[in-house]
């Protein structure tokens, strides 16, 4: 059995483990602060401090680890190693990570988009483990996607394949704004925080009964987040259902597109809101099926993530051991 530790590094907090050959973390991950407004240097510091700290929960030794795997959001370069310039990186710019890391403990070190990596965790062990194709979406303060076909990452030539975030699903002059600058992504409308925008925004205009979530707006206003949105839609808040139905149609228009773009056998969605679970999954269904293309979309298979939060250092993991096995 092989080790190897998997390092998913997010805007907030970045999370490490050991995980197994066969895809099991040793331990639970060690977390840690991002703070990427001290600047990379430190970044890339706490990314090796956690990645030592997941090997000493995992009461291993450096010796133990085969190789290591390091995710990041995007703008990056993936074949060169490279943060480029990510909006939930602040300042970071042209962070040399793969290169820093290889060093610092000289291990094979594979690097791979945050998304795409958390894509390859639910494949190789996860929701779609039966499938032979997928693509992920994440929901989080982005909208990540990863597409794995036949066992491969499509990361594209510049390292912008699975970028389902930013994928157009309304006019670029008229669409809501995007944090990658342009207008009328699917992030702009199903992220987590375009949720909560969207939902004061109807909160401003709603017209029909009473609503508790307007009322918990009005005394929690810090408090008001999309996990909040969703407990209401779940109680039967109208306000808030008219919320979660826009979020599952526009999620919807995003798979429709990645349906006619690829056809994946399964399309999983991951992060916070799919706590929801089956009603919320079965809306995103009913509107892929009402709007799709007819042959493929009756067929491709709608579902939630498994591995919740560790998809993405299991993936990161995935990653490194595959790096390894095609090496040799
Ligand atoms: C970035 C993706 C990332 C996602 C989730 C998006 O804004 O463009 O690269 O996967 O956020 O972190
Ligand atoms: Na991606
Ligand atoms: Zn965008």
């Amino acid at each position: 059995q092989e080790n190897f530790v998997g390092l998913d590094v997010g805007g907030t907090t970045m999370k490490a483990a050991v995980v197994t050959s066969d895809g099991r973390p040793l331990s639970a991950p060690v977390v840690m602060d991002t703070n990427p407004e001290r600047g990379q240097e430190e970044g890339l510091e706490t990314m090796c401090a956690t990645i030592r700290k997941a090997i000493e929960a995992a009461n291993l030794t450096l010796a133990d680890i085969t190789a290591i795997g390091v995710a990041t959001p995007g703008l990056m370069d993936i074949k060169a190693g490279l943060i480029l310039d990510p909006p939930n990186l602040k300042p970071w710019k042209n962070v040399p990570v793969r290169d820093h890391v290889a060093k610092a403990f000289n291990k094979p070190t594979a690097y791979q988009n945050d998304a795409n990596a958390a894509a390859y965790g639910e494949f190789w062990v996860g929701a779609a483990s039966d499938a032979k194709s997928m693509v992920l979406f994440t929901l989080g303060t982005g909208v990540g996607g990863g597409i794995i076909l036949d066992d491969t990452i499509i990361e594209g030539e510049h390292s912008h394949g699975g970028e389902l975030g930013h994928l157009r699903i309304a006019m670029p002059d008229t669409g809501r704004q995007c944090g990658c600058g342009a207008r009328g992504c699917l992030e702009a409308y199903a992220s987590a925080t375009n949720v909560v925008r969207r939902a004061r925004e109807d909160m401003a205009c709603w017209r029909g009964p009473a609503s508790k979530l307007r009322d918990y707006y009005t005394a929690n206003d810090e408090d008001f987040t999309a996990k909040v949105i969703f407990r209401h839609a779940a109680e039967g808040d109208e306000l808030a259902q008219k919320v979660v139905d826009d979020t599952a149609y526009y999620l919807a228009l995003g798979a429709c597109a990645v349906i006619a773009a690829v056809d994946p056998e399964m399309i999983v969605y991951g992060g916070g809101m799919v706590a929801a679970g089956e009603w919320f999954r079965s809306k995103i269904d009913a509107y892929v099926k009402r709007f799709g293309l007819p042959f493929p979309t009756k067929n491709v298979k709608i579902g939630f993530a498994s591995l919740g939060s560790d998809a993405g250092f299991i993936g990161a993991a995935g990653c490194a051991r595959l790096l390894v096995l095609r090496k040799v």
